[in-house]
């Protein structure tokens, strides 16, 4: 298997990446990254120089580099995408070209020749806020932010070419991840290294917020079960079905780091804040055989660790352009913040 991995400097993207050449010895990635703010080649360090890994820069809107880089390979798995809801907030464009055009210039390409599986990375936050229940995959779509809207669009699209063009398409729907290698806007990885740091941790609105927590190498080994025995047209939730809010995140995250307290801001909430994301899960548990298998204590602990053993990633990043936004995004709202 060839596999183009785009986005695969992200996040997510290179944890896949380190996941598959490590776990599929006969298996090839090429990864093309516009190394936007979020894509980090130190993330991928450790695969330069594996002979099945290969990088290339570049962006997927452009049809080019798209062409010669999908060249040969069998499967695409599309991580890349603006993905930062705060973001989306200020300034949509950027969503609305990478998460809907890329996935059409992606899709175009790969239709060309006969290839086995593209998988669309999306999201929980195409169902909106869900006050009640669990999404299930078949549920309707009601994304609420600017970032939840370009992905419905995105996965939209790559499902409306397998219905048009009967191109082998699956959507993969991932609730809120974390762990090692997460850009420092994200709540989990903002909250640590500013508690590290000394630095407020600022909760938004009454900081009752619901999410479903997924540990990174969970979420990749489910996208590897999709790979190889994912049906086409296909649609799978992927979460572990449990639940914090963001005021559990932020107690657990100061027993871990032994952080004070009073280090507690709420703040101005973001506008539009989906109330609860909760997945249904029981359609990969039962079709793939998936299921999650590292419990939040544990994953925070990993996650803890690989930022204290990795403190020159994050603050190399945290004192370049992250400043700009952070006084943007947060120094008005602290000014106004009250403690617990
Ligand atoms: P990330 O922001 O860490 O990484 C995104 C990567 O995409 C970066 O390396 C960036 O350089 C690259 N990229 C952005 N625009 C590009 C373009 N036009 N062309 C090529 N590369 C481009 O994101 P992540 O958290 O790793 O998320 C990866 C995917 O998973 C996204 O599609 C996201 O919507 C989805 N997802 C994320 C989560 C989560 O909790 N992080 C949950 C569910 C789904
Ligand atoms: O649910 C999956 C989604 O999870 C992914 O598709 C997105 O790419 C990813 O960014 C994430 O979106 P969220 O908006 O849920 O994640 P974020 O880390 O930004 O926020 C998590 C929760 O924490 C949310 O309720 C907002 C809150 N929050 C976040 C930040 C950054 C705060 O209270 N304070 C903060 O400073």
């Amino acid at each position: 298997m060839k596999l183009l991995v785009t986005g695969g400097a992200g996040f997510i993207g290179s944890n896949f990446t380190r996941m598959v050449l490590a776990e599929r010895l006969t298996w090839e990635v090429v990864v093309l990254d516009k190394l936007t703010y979020a894509g980090r080649m130190e993330n991928l360090q450790d695969l330069q120089g594996d002979p099945r890994f290969t990088f290339v820069k570049g962006d997927i809107c452009d049809p080019s580099i798209v062409s010669e880089t999908m060249t040969g390979c069998d499967g695409v798995v599309n991580f890349a995408a603006e993905t930062h809801v705060d973001r989306s907030i200020s300034d949509a464009f950027s969503f609305v070209r990478t998460d809907i055009d890329g996935v059409r210039v992606l899709l175009e390409e790969f239709r060309k020749e006969d290839r086995t599986l593209f998988l669309q990375i999306s999201t929980d936050e195409v169902y909106g806020s869900v006050e009640t229940g669990r999404s299930t995959e078949t549920d309707l779509l009601a994304p609420r932010s600017p970032y939840a809207a370009s992905k419905a669009g995105g996965e939209l699209l790559a499902m409306s070419y397998r219905t048009t063009f009967g191109t082998p398409v699956v959507v993969s729907r991932a609730s809120n991840n974390y762990g090692p290698c997460q850009y420092p806007e994200k709540l989990i990885p903002l909250f640590l290294t500013n508690a590290m740091d000394g630095e407020p941790l600022p909760l938004y609105g009454d900081g009752l917020n619901r999410r479903d927590w997924l540990f990174v190498s969970d979420h990749c080994r489910a996208l590897l079960h999709i790979l190889e025995s994912g049906e086409p047209g296909q649609v799978y939730n992927v979460g572990t079905g449990r639940e914090h809010t963001n005021r559990e995140i932020t107690e657990a995250i100061l027993t871990v780091t032994g952080a004070d307290r009073s280090l507690v801001r709420y703040i101005d909430d973001r506008p539009g804040h989906d109330r609860r994301y909760a997945l249904d899960v029981a359609f990969i548990e039962r079709s793939l055989g998936w299921k999650p298998e590292i419990g939040f204590e544990e994953g925070l602990q990993l996650t803890v660790d690989w930022y204290r053993e990795n403190r020159s990633w994050w603050e190399e990043i945290k004192s370049g352009k992250f400043r700009e936004y952070y006084r943007d995004m947060y120094a008005e709202r602290l000014r106004d913040s009250r403690g617990e």
